[in-house]
Formats: structure tokens, C-alpha cells, sequence
């Protein structure tokens, strides 16, 4: 093979790989929302929904609202916790040894997708470490959280 073939050999070769990733990326990002994505769109949701009463930095208002650090809620079953931003929070619970006097409204205006990016957020700020909430499983409580008529 001459010089100038195996360079136009060659650039073809990179061509189609470039061509390959391309389509890869763009495959993966219709499907599947990432994780520092969500974490990201969940940050907005936070602090346009959220902040006002639980701070910014997720360390609640003294006895009126509690803090998102750590807490069984926050951490635990995540059927619970959707729960908690569809029907909003009541019970006047002890949550981690503290009742709490203001009452937390439902947020059932927030999309699925929403719902999963606000409590991922949260569940991986404010020193908490916790997986993800996916928008499928938000769905599946929401299907499933309608009162019986
Ligand atoms: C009007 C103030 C207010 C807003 C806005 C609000 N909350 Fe709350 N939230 C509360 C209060 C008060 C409680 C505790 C209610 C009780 O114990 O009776 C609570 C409880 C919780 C709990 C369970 C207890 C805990 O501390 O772990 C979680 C989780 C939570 N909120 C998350 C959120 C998220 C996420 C948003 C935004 C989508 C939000 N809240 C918006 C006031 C609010």
C-alpha cells in the first residue's frame, strides 16, 4: 500500500469509530438519565420547593421543620419517601428524637421525573449517601398511592 492510501485507510478507520461513540452517547442519553444529571435537575427542584422550609443545606428549621441530614426518612425504604413528597408529611412523628410543628404539603405537582431528582438530590447532599430514585419507580407508587374510593 502506497503512503497516501494507508493515510486515507486510516482515516476512514477513525471515521467509523468516531461515527461508533457518537451514536453510543446519544443512545445512552435518551435512555438513561445519569446520575450527576439528576443530581443536578434535582438541586433546581430543591431549592425552588424545598429550601424555604428544610434550608438549603438540608439542616431543617429548628422545631418547625426537620433537617434532611440523615435521617431514617431520607435514607430509608424509598416507598416511604416518595410517599412523603406525594401525600406531603403530617404525622407529627418523632423524627430522630424531635417532633416538628409545621406540616409539610403535598407535592403531587412535581412529574415523575421531578419527584426522582429532588429525593436523589437528597439522598446524595447534605453528607447523605444514598442510590437513586428513578422516575419508573416514582410511577409505581404514584399507581399505587390513590386512596381507595
Ligand atoms: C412548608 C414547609 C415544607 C416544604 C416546602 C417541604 N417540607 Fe418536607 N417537611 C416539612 C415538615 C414540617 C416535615 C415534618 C412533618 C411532621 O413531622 O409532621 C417534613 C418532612 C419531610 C421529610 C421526612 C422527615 C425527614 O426530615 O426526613 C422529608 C424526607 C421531606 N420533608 C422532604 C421534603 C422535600 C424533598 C421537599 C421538596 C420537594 C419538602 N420536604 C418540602 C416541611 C416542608
Amino acid at each position: 500500500m502506497s503512503t497516501k492510501r494507508t493515510a486515507i485507510f486510516l482515516s476512514l478507520i477513525i471515521m467509523l469509530f468516531s461515527l461508533g461513540s457518537y451514536a453510543q452517547t446519544k443512545h445512552k442519553s435518551s435512555t438513561h438519565i445519569s446520575l450527576a444529571t439528576s443530581i443536578a435537575n434535582g438541586k433546581n427542584i430543591y431549592i425552588q420547593n424545598c429550601a424555604s422550609c428544610h434550608q438549603t443545606d438540608g439542616g431543617g428549621a429548628g422545631n418547625m421543620n426537620p433537617p434532611l441530614i440523615k435521617t431514617t426518612y431520607v435514607l430509608g425504604n424509598k416507598t416511604t419517601l416518595i410517599k412523603i413528597i406525594l401525600n406531603g408529611f403530617s404525622d407529627n412523628v418523632e423524627i430522630n428524637g424531635q417532633t416538628y410543628q409545621n406540616t409539610m404539603a403535598s407535592h403531587d405537582f412535581l412529574k415523575d421525573q421531578e419527584i426522582a431528582d429532588v429525593l436523589t438530590y437528597v439522598r446524595n447532599s447534605f453528607t447523605n449517601k444514598a442510590s437513586a430514585v428513578t422516575a419508573s419507580q416514582v410511577k409505581t407508587v404514584r399507581a399505587n398511592n390513590k386512596p381507595a374510593k
